[in-house]
């Protein structure tokens, strides 16, 4: 049976790819897909939800916009990682219409009430932790939250110890923390520990492009900012799709292996936005998270190109060698 899903997401060029993968998967629904002020300001993050859609010809999946801000504090956006349209500046042509009434909040609620539904959250998590504030039981309702967020071993990239999207809105992933803690559920952490070995590098797009020109090139030219980007800051050939590593896991768990633990957000001074990660159990806490540390590019790169690309996995004979190209 297919699993009911909300994309809570900010678009974002790994958004984007994220919310490809998640159309193309059998075992999804994609009960709708709601957008968050992070990467690029809501009104361009749904617009860009749209584009996507139209791509992938799913424009009956519904887009909600969400919060403007973050919870407390001034919005930052990350534009310079992204691209001024937020989509690498690709420059699609905008998608008129299929516009929402309903807020994502309300739409969130609604949709966890009616079914079993989880939640893919790719951008900081204000919309649900405005959910949690404005309708907790229905927060409680949903069946699973899957956080592409955070930091425990590894470094941060908004500053030595913050990932973007709780550095972003640190305030919103602490409620949402708690009210895990609360309700006895565990998030389940795809931080930058795991992420970070999820490189797209030329090779890998090259090798798509030849697989299936049309994607290929449609993601070619939603990443190729990113990829200046990775140059600039990071010294990498390739860039880090972060957030399709999140809807991966979602479907297939043998992807990422972790602990079980308790994590708070700092939400002041010079570690705002850290993930606390009491790996030894010095608060005694019931573990509010499952923190990934370990995953296998190898695994998620065959299973993201058979997905987006619809080849039979056998056929992806190159993706181990091109993958050990920057893994070493
Ligand atoms: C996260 O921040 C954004 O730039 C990406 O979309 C991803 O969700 C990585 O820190
Ligand atoms: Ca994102």
């Amino acid at each position: 049976m297919k699993r009911r899903v909300i994309i809570d997401c900010d678009p974002g060029i790994d958004d984007s790819l994220a919310l490809m993968l998640a159309l193309s998967m059998e075992e999804l629904e994609v009960a709708g897909v709601t957008v968050v002020c992070g990467n690029s300001p809501v009104d361009m993050g749904a617009a860009n939800a749209k584009k996507v859609l139209k791509y992938m010809g799913r424009l009956d999946i519904p887009v909600f916009k969400g919060a403007e801000r973050p919870l407390k504090r001034g919005y930052a956006g990350a534009l310079d990682t992204h691209g001024s349209d937020g989509l690498g500046e690709s420059f699609l042509p905008e998608v008129p219409g299929f516009e929402q009434d309903m807020t994502a909040v309300d739409f969130l609620a609604e949709t966890v009430r009616e079914s079993s539904c989880s939640v893919i959250a790719l951008g900081p998590m204000t919309n649900l932790a405005q959910l949690y504030q404005k309708d907790p039981d229905g927060f409680r309702k949903i069946e699973e939250i899957v956080s592409m967020g955070g930091n425990f071993r590894s470094h941060g990239n908004c500053s030595p110890v913050a990932e973007y999207n709780y550095w972003e809105d640190p305030d919103g992933a602490d409620i949402v923390y708690r009210a895990a803690a609360e309700f006895g559920k565990k998030i389940s952490m795809v931080g930058l520990d795991v992420t970070r070995k999820i490189v797209l590098t030329p090779s890998l797009l090259e090798y798509m492009k030849r697989l299936a020109p049309d994607m290929g090139y449609f993601v070619e030219k939603i990443t190729k900012f990113y990829f200046d980007f990775h140059w600039h800051q990071e010294h990498l050939i390739g860039c880090v799709i972060n957030d399709p590593l999140a809807v991966a896991y979602f479907v297939e768990r043998s992807l990422c292996q972790g602990l079980e633990t308790y994590v708070e957000v700092e939400t002041e001074g010079i570690s705002i936005g850290q993930t606390v990660v009491d790996s030894m159990n010095f608060y005694k806490k019931t573990p509010n998270a499952l923190v990934l540390t370990k995953t296998d590019p190898v695994r998620f790169f065959t299973l993201f190109f058979g997905r987006l690309l619809g080849i039979d996995e056998s056929a992806l004979d190159l993706i181990p060698a091109l993958v050990r190209e920057v893994q070493g």
